[in-house]
């Protein structure tokens, strides 16, 4: 890996964008790099934590690479198609943002499941400053995570989160000291990995799918025939909590 480190535990993966040079901006080996990460997810489902190196979280997609990118780039979906990937992992993800997370970076901690922030985080989509649209994700992301007053303000009005707006708007669950943001992502990751694997995957995909009696019921169906859920309920009857 050129572009991320990556740090492989048994119950998550640890991933960080490290393009210091460029403020981590997302250029094709870094895309490149992440599909691995990602196959390597779907082919042994573990948790996520995505942070970046040096005090940013990302500062875009690359924007030399950018200007190079005709429509027959733009109709590959090189971003969106990856984040989408990304929200469609297994397991839950958690993004830790410090400092800036713009354009495609802020669209890529959007496609996470939670983001965690440092006071010194900054979301912004300022795409269309540069005569292009956040087309990875923020124009229905962004609304679905904060509403459209909010995301028009981002996307149209180039206004930028900073921590407390980000927190008082949703976007992140909590604002942690950039110290200290990584144990409290892996605190998450370690509450998030004492449930059922199976029950949080399928919890994950139910939600995601915006949720329906019929896939509910099918869903609950499986996790009811399952030996875990005996285990842990056999558990909690015999007096022992999770
Ligand atoms: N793509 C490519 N290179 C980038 C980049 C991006 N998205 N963001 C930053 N860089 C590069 C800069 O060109 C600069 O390179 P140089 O040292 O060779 O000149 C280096 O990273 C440091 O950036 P700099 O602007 O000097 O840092 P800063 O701390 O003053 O400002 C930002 C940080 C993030 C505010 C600023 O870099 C910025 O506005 N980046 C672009 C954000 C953007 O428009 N993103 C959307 C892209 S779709």
């Amino acid at each position: 890996m050129n572009t991320l480190t990556v740090e492989e535990l048994d119950d998550r993966v640890v991933v960080t964008l490290r393009r210091p040079e460029a403020r981590n901006a997302i250029n094709a080996a870094m895309v490149a790099e992440l599909h691995d990460v990602c196959a390597a997810l779907e082919e042994q489902p573990r948790l996520l934590l995505i942070t970046g190196a040096d005090g940013t979280f990302a500062a875009g997609a690359d924007i030399g690479e950018l200007r190079e990118r005709g429509r027959e780039q733009a109709l590959r979906g090189i971003n969106s198609r990856l984040f989408d990937r990304i929200a469609r992992l297994p397991l839950p993800t958690v993004a830790a943002v410090d400092g800036y997370a713009l354009g495609g970076g802020a669209e890529l901690a959007y496609a996470c499941d939670v983001r965690l922030a440092t006071p010194a985080a900054v979301f912004g989509n300022p795409e269309p400053g540069l005569g292009i649209l956040a087309a990875a994700g923020a124009c229905w992301r962004l609304r679905e995570l904060v509403g459209a007053s909010v995301a028009k303000q981002v996307l149209l009005a180039g206004r930028r989160l900073d921590a407390d707006d980000a927190l008082r708007f949703g976007l992140v669950a909590e604002i942690v000291p950039a110290g200290e943001v990584l144990k409290r992502a892996h605190g998450l990751l370690d509450r998030m990995a004492r449930s059922g694997v199976l029950a949080l995957r399928l919890t994950k995909l139910v939600t995601d799918g915006g949720g329906h009696p019929l896939t509910d019921d099918l869903a609950q169906a499986i996790l009811f025939e399952s030996e875990d859920k005996r285990v842990r309920m056999d558990a909690f009857l015999a007096g022992g909590r999770s």
